[in-house]
């Protein structure tokens, strides 16, 4: 056991030992007391915070090349390949900040990184899967137009993934935030957009294409590529996996209308379980039908259109009335699930919650597909001009990997600098 110390330690990042990933971990605090009995260690940090780790969860852990490959940071020990279950016979603090550990019965000497300890100390969390960025919940008539950001010489310079960007930092905690982020000053090339977002990340592909053209068609496989008003709606509650984000980017418009109008569904739903509780419980659970079939495509998805997650935090919500197919639920829930829909409707032409901007050409909006209703105004082309917007889908996935490695290079920064 080594005695408390509260001398600043001195070190050089480079000494401190490997982590089993690639991230960089700074030491904003150092550890001042290391315990431990077989089958916990006990740090007491500068701070005073006391964190308690259980030998399994460390040696599975390590970073040594026994535990993970170190060509791919990916596990390679099988806990259950243990001699027995992995205990602590040896716990010591390295002057340079390091704790290495002795494990029995392998009797293997392991070293860990205090920084990531730190950023790992599941004993004083509260929330263990808590999202990276916290949603915040808005109503439309609480705001003029959605959080903007100016992009323009954005896409002139060069992009890496491992480089810090803060304009994209912001826009994906903005997106995380509010479900919903406006880039201006974007270039207008067709095209343009499939560079744009692979700044985040691929997109996903659909029978609409890896993009889709959003104009006024002469044959229309979509009501959005007419020129009639869309209702509040999420695109693709048709597939099992709706995608996660949608991002349309305004290359032309100059028509009469077409204002596009967004609303916070969980906010809807928030309002929903408020206002109805019944109508709220019967849209968590009732299975909807989605369908949107052509002449070459055929999908349909049966979900609830309210989805929480295991926390009971709003997860996804599935609505889009022109894309509901019959209802096929079991014969007493049809009408509690039409009051249900009816009363949902209702909300969402409530002004409270809708927010409507209008697109400039360069403008690009990225959303949350399922969370954001979007709808637009019809628009006239018969008095001349166009509108065009191009669009596409990624994945949350996609946004969640692309901003933790810009808090990564950030980190990163910090440490170099
Ligand atoms: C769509 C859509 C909105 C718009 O293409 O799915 O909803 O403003 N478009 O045209
Ligand atoms: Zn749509």
């Amino acid at each position: 056991m080594n005695a408390p110390s509260t001398a600043r330690l001195e070190r050089d990042a480079a000494d401190l030992p490997a982590t089993p990933d690639y991230d960089a971990w700074p030491v904003d605090v150092d550890i001042a007391d290391v315990r431990h009995d077989r089958h916990q260690l006990t740090l007491t940090w500068q701070d005073g915070r006391i964190s308690r780790y259980h030998s399994v969860w460390l040696r599975e852990n390590a970073a040594d090349d026994t535990t993970v490959n170190p060509a791919t940071r990916e596990r390679i020990l099988d806990l259950s390949c243990l001699a027995d279950w992995p205990t602590l016979t040896d716990a010591r603090l390295e002057t340079n900040g390091a704790v290495t550990l002795t494990f029995a019965p392998e009797n293997r000497t392991l070293s860990f990184h205090p920084g990531w300890l730190r950023a790992h100390d599941y004993d004083n969390s509260p929330v263990h899967d808590a999202p990276l960025v916290a949603p915040q919940i808005w109503h439309g008539a609480d705001r003029q137009e959605p959080a903007t950001l100016d992009a323009a010489g954005w896409m002139d310079k060069e992009s890496d993934v491992a480089d810090v960007d803060p304009l994209l930092e912001q826009a994906l905690e903005t997106l995380f935030r509010d479900g919903l982020v406006r880039l201006r000053g974007l270039p207008t090339q067709p095209g343009s957009l499939d560079n744009i977002a692979r700044r985040i990340g691929p997109p996903r592909p659909t029978n609409f294409g890896h993009l889709f053209d959003v104009r006024a068609k002469p044959d229309p496989d979509s009501n959005a590529y007419t020129s009639i008003a869309l209702p509040p709606h999420v695109d693709l509650p048709t597939r099992e996996y709706q995608p996660g984000l949608q991002l349309l980017h305004c290359l032309e418009n100059d028509t009469v209308g077409g204002d596009a109008v967004m609303m916070d569904g969980f906010a809807v739903a928030a309002a929903l379980r408020e206002r109805h509780p019944t109508h709220f419980a019967t849209l968590t659970r009732v299975h909807w039908c989605y369908a949107n079939t052509s002449r070459t495509s055929d999908h349909v998805w049966f979900d609830p259109m309210i989805k929480l997650d295991a926390n009971g935090d709003f997860n996804e919500v599935r609505i889009a009335d022109f894309l509901r197919g019959p209802l096929m639920a079991p014969f007493d829930d049809i009408e509690p699930a039409y009051a249900a829909l009816m009363a949902l409707q209702r909300l969402l032409r409530e002004p409270e919650f809708a927010l409507r901007f209008s697109y400039a050409p360069g403008d690009m909006v990225i959303f949350d597909n399922r969370r954001l209703l979007h709808a637009r105004d019809a628009f006239d082309v018969s008095q001349g001009g166009s509108r065009w917007l191009q669009g596409c889908y990624l994945e949350r996935d996609e946004a969640r990997s692309r901003l933790r490695m810009l808090w990564r290079a950030k980190r990163r920064a910090t440490l170099s600098s």
